[in-house]
């Protein structure tokens, strides 16, 4: 396994806007109606862009035991990129895998930034309280708001299974303290 495969095993801290996440890789058009003299409606297309996500391998699925958070950055290397994924060991939104128990998520908190890391809690399938405002995320359901100050969801890292690899293809959510997911 070379370096950039390699799983990052750090504590860590995680988002793409729903928009961002339907604007996939590529460069796709867009008609759109616009007004000429004399207020004439014509069709024009546009170029419509778009975020491309780096695919990167994460773990061997084979790795995985219930329960136990690995934690690894994506999509980048840059500020709130610490994600973790885990087998929460029962069905889940996203999931992949036989039972579609594995899922990822970023690991900071939506609401003002708080880490996340090392609050999973495998009794409820739940990440935090996050130490700041007491908020914790349902891993289950596309990270949804259980309890406490946040108001959006946890950003859940998409995930590809091929074969026994498990890569990163997207984010779905807007990690935290960005104004996009994709820093270059
Ligand atoms: S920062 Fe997490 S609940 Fe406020």
């Amino acid at each position: 396994m070379n370096a950039e495969m390699k799983p990052a095993k750090r504590q860590g801290k995680c988002r793409m806007t729903r928009r961002d996440f339907l604007l996939t890789s590529g460069t796709t058009t867009a008609t759109v109606m616009v007004l000429v003299n004399g207020g004439t409606a014509l069709a024009q297309e546009i170029p419509a862009v778009i975020a491309t996500y780096p695919r990167k391998f994460i773990t061997k699925l084979s790795d995985l035991k219930v329960d136990e958070p690995l934690d690894f950055d994506y999509p980048d290397e840059g500020f709130y990129a610490e994600s973790m994924i885990v087998k929460l060991g029962v069905e889940a939104g996203g999931g992949i895998g036989r039972r579609r128990d594995v899922i990822a998520f970023n690991s900071w908190c939506t609401h003002q930034g708080g880490p996340l890391a090392g609050t999973y809690k495998a009794d409820t399938k739940s990440l935090g309280m996050c130490p700041f405002h007491l908020s914790t995320f349902d891993l289950t359901r596309h990270g949804i708001l259980i309890s406490g100050q946040a108001y959006e969801s946890l950003p859940q890292v998409l995930l590809e299974l091929a074969g026994d690899d498990v890569f990163a293809v997207g984010i779905f959510g807007l990690i935290f303290g960005r104004s996009k997911n994709l820093l270059s």
